[in-house]
Parts: C-alpha cells; structure tokens; sequence
C-alpha cells in the first residue's frame, strides 16, 4: 500500500513551548490509528495542521505558533501550505454550522467541498443509523441537538468517503450517546470493508474502538509520537448493548 502522508522533520512551536520536535512518521495507506495522549499536547492542532495546512486563521487562534518541517501528502506536496487541495474527511473538534441551512444541505455543501454529488441514499442511510432521518429536511438552527449536530457533522464527513482515502476525527465520540457511538463504530467498520486504502487518524479517549489496528501515541519525554498496539476494551462486543442508550 502506498504512502497516504509522511511528516518529515516536523517541529510545532507555542512560543518557547515545543509540542512536537522533529517528528518523522509514515501513514499508510490502509492504516488505522487512534491518537491518544494527554489533554492540551496539541493532537487538535497536528489535525488542523493536516486537514487545514499552517494557515493564518490557524495562527491567529494558537498564539506564538511556529511550524517547520513538511507533510507530505500522496502526491509529494506539503499539506502545511494552506493553498494545497486536499481530499481529506475531517471530523473537527468544533464545527461552526451553518444554522440557517437543514441537515440535508450541510451534507450537500460538505459533498459540493470535495467535488462529488450528494449521495441521497447514502444519506437516508446513514441518518436512519443514526435515528435523526426525521430531522433530514429541518434547518439546524432551533430543530438540531448539540449532540445531534455532531451527527450530523459525522455523517456529512462519512458521505466524503466517496471520494477520500483519508478520514480524520477529532474526538468524534463526543457526546454521542452509547449505542451512537456503536452505529458510528460499525459505520466505520462497513467504510473499511468498501474500500480497504482508507486510512483513519481518530484522536478518542474512549478505549472501545475495533477498527483500530494500532495506536499512535504522544511521548512526553521527546515531544514525538510512537506506534503501540491498540488494545480495544470490548464494550461494544457485548449483546446486551441494546439496553444501553
Ligand atoms: N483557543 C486557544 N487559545 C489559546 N491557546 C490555545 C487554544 N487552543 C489551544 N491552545 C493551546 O494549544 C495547545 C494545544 O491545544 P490542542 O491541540 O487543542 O490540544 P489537545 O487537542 O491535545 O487537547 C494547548 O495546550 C493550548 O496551550
Ligand atoms: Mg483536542
């Protein structure tokens, strides 16, 4: 399988503070992390800096940020240029909806991003997944739980995968409910078994995900990032999930 992105030589700076010193790693295509590692380390802003590339906004937000290195993605280019197009599905920590528009068109603007149609079927499936086909064609503004509209956030980014091999969550599970967080396991589940060169980066701190092959973890002692093995706690194996909400 072939390279999906590789970091070279990537140091991230807030001022004097070193988040991340020369870190070099490859992510294949196939593979599947989850990122785990203490609060406030900078996992949100590695995935920024992928999904997003070192922009202006980015360093208006992190105050005193510096970045050197590359990410390299497929192509050879560097993912830190804001102005590289990318074809990544990223699930965002905080997504800033459109209110005014219904579930329906925030799937459609999220598919228009990465140049495909909205797949209408795929969608309907999707949110009866996740039980919300009811709110489909209501606008999210006033209709839309904050819970809800990280669904929605979730199905807008799964139905990219259309045209992506690249899919990159931050901390998607939360306030998703149990058994959701269970549809949005299998849901993943079902992506890989389509298409076995999707990749997945998910920062979680939830230990249940059975996707996960291996664990990219956060070294405090050398600001860099290992590979271990991800051990999976198996609540999601159990039959008596049902009972749980
Ligand atoms: N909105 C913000 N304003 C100022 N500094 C921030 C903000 N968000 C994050 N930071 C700084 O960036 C660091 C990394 O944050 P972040 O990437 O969100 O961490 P993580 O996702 O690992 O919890 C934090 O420790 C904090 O110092
Ligand atoms: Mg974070």
């Amino acid at each position: 399988m072939g390279r999906q992105i590789e970091l070279k030589d990537l140091t991230v700076r807030l001022n004097e503070r070193v988040l991340y010193d020369k870190v070099n790693l490859t992510v294949a295509e196939g593979d599947r992390f989850v990122f785990l590692g203490p609060n406030g380390i900078g996992k949100s802003l590695l995935l920024e800096l992928i999904c997003l590339g070192n922009s202006r906004e980015l360093a208006s937000r992190y105050k005193g940020l510096s970045v050197s290195g590359t990410i390299l993605d497929s192509d050879g280019n560097d993912l830190l240029n804001p102005a590289v197009s990318r074809k990544i599905a990223y699930v965002s920590q905080n997504e800033d909806f459109y209110k005014n528009k219904t579930v329906r068109e925030v799937c459609q603007t999220s598919c228009n991003g990465i140049g495909i149609d909205l797949n209408e079927d795929k969608l309907d499936y999707l949110l009866r997944a996740f039980g919300i086909f009811d709110k489909k064609n209501q606008k999210i503004k006033n209709n839309v739980s904050f819970g809800e509209g990280k669904i929605v956030h979730i199905i807008s980014r799964i139905l990219k995968l259309e045209a992506s091999n690249l899919f990159i969550l931050d901390e998607p599970l939360n306030h998703l409910s149990f058994k959701n967080s269970k549809v949005f396991n299998d849901l993943i589940l079902e992506e890989i078994q389509r298409n076995p060169k999707l990749s997945i980066i998910m920062v979680s701190h939830c230990r249940a995900m059975n996707f996960a092959e291996k664990a990219m973890v956060y070294t405090t002692e050398n600001r860099g990032i290992v590979f271990r093995k991800y051990y999976s706690y198996d609540c999601f194996s159990n039959s008596e999930y049902a009972e749980c909400f």
